[in-house]
């Protein structure tokens, strides 16, 4: 039951947050009863310390160390003696995935405020001919995983409360982009309020605390909380396959990823590309003080990111994807013991009313733990270089590097080289120099798949060659 007004009043003035039954009075009953249900549900400890971080203490980054040095990669030019670990890897992987002992995690919580999209990521038309969704693109490669392995998958969604309900009515709209209802569990992760820099909790309107998602680190808890733990290990999955929402050649059922991480005992393992150059907005995965962990970018000092090895390359250039395998025992453990992952800290205008009930911009905070915080607990861990041209194009901008217009040219340049080197004629380039072609991951993964797949012929549109199964 939520404590009273009374109490509820008394608690938020104890901890100097009076101000959030600022304007009571104008709210009607039914904006008091919301009112009170989000006071009651604000763990006004973490608050502090929240406040604590911002007044005074200085901020919690991941770049906390004394050393950092470049992880032990399995990388992309192998030894003889590596490519023969590579093949009995990919036999392993095979057999993990024909037994379905691995669960897909997608991360779309996050709010697509850099891409400006007004929905969840997910829905954001990624398909250079198709037009298809980010969620339909991803929903295909777990298919084609799933028509090859045999085994029925489940996949995880997670969500925020602010595009949960969206999320469910999307992928219901959309038959489950082909997959039964029943295969995609959706949970969603914790809100937590927004502070102005005195440590105080952001309104967003009379009535509402401003709450912002608690970052993908909250993903450990909301999987235990919400039952999802529960419902993959009565399913039999031993591993989850973690990737973000935003990067279309994402390959979430890599057999030779899945393989290494249990040949090599690990508990939590990382994919990573080389950074295309020092600026690049990517975490780096390396070893803190020995312990394997990942700088995220606006926290790497600018000594490190332009530090070169021997031969001219960035030392630091282990570029973090966010596709990580993390074992279903080992999330227990975690969340069991209430692992408190470090808190970062985002600093940022932000839209809410001040004490007058006035709409202005406000210089604010926002508190988020990520996920890959979670790698130094991992007493082994492959961290695995992977091509960026196959495996990573993210969208997050609108505009520039890493936006629709680079996710496009990336993916066309990867589907005509395949059609190229099949023999196929290709679509003329466009006023951006792009080839629109297609392949639709049910028809192919990669270009072994799309020579060996018979060679499909393309059906050739307006917008470009589509490879598609439909
Ligand atoms: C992220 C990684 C970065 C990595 C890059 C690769 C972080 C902090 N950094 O950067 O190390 O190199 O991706 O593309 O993640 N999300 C949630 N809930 C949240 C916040 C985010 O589900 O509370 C999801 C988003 O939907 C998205 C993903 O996490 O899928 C990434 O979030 P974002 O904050 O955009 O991180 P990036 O800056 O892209």
């Amino acid at each position: 039951m939520i404590p009273s007004e009374r109490e509820l009043r008394n608690l938020a003035a104890d901890r100097g947050q009076e101000h959030l039954f600022a304007f009571w009075e104008d709210l009607s009953p039914e904006g008091r009863s919301a009112l009170l249900e989000q006071v009651a549900g604000i763990d006004f400890d973490l608050v502090e310390q929240h406040g604590r971080l911002l007044v005074g203490g200085a901020p919690v980054d991941s770049s906390g160390g004394d050393s950092f040095d470049p992880p032990e990669l399995f990388p992309l030019r192998r030894s003889a003696e590596q490519q023969e670990q590579a093949n009995q890897a990919r036999r392993r992987g095979v057999q993990l995935l024909a037994a379905g002992e691995v669960g897909f995690l997608l991360v779309a919580g996050g709010q697509a405020s850099r891409l400006g999209y007004d929905g969840p990521k997910g829905d954001f038309p990624v398909g250079p001919v198709s037009g298809r969704t980010l969620f339909d693109f991803h929903a295909r490669r777990l298919r084609a995983s799933q028509a090859r392995s045999g085994a029925r998958l489940s996949w995880y969604v997670m969500t925020s409360p602010a595009n949960d309900a969206q999320t469910r009515r999307i992928f219901a709209d959309n038959e489950y982009f082909g997959l039964d209802a029943e295969q995609v569990s959706f949970f969603s992760q914790a809100m937590i309020p927004a502070l102005d820099l005195e440590g105080r909790i952001l309104m967003s309107g009379p009535g509402s605390i401003f709450l912002a998602p608690n970052g993908h680190g909250g993903t450990l808890a909301a999987l235990e909380d919400s039952g999802c733990l529960e419902h993959a290990r009565s399913r039999g999955v031993s591993m989850f396959s973690y990737f973000q929402v935003d990067n279309p050649l994402v390959r979430p059922a890599d057999p030779l990823f899945i393989g290494l991480h249990s040949l090599a005992g690990a508990r939590m393992s990382s994919k990573v590309v080389a950074k295309r150059d020092a600026g690049e907005k990517v975490g780096v995965i390396g070893r803190i003080d020995g312990s394997l962990g990942c700088i995220e970018y606006s926290d790497l000092p600018e000594s490190l990111r332009e530090a070169q090895d021997d031969a001219g390359q960035l030392l630091f250039r282990a570029g973090n994807i966010a596709a990580h395998l993390l074992d279903l025992d080992f999330v227990d453990e975690l969340t069991r013991v209430r692992l408190e992952l470090p808190w970062h800290v985002a600093r940022k205008g932000m839209a809410c009313i001040d004490g007058t009930g006035s709409s202005r911009e406000v210089d604010g905070a926002k508190f988020e733990t990520f996920i890959f915080d979670a790698l130094g607990k991992s007493p082994a861990s492959v961290t695995m270089e992977v091509e960026r041209s196959l495996e990573f194009s993210p969208v997050k901008n609108a505009e520039g590097e890493d936006s629709p217009a680079t996710a496009r040219r990336d993916l066309c340049r990867l589907f005509a080289g395949w059609a190229e080197q099949a023999g196929h004629e290709l679509p003329a380039p466009d006023d951006q120099g792009v080839r629109p072609v297609e392949v639709d991951p049910l028809v192919a993964e990669d270009e072994e798949s799309f020579m060996a797949g018979g060679q499909p012929a393309p059906t050739i549109g307006a917008a470009g060659h589509l490879y598609d199964q439909g």
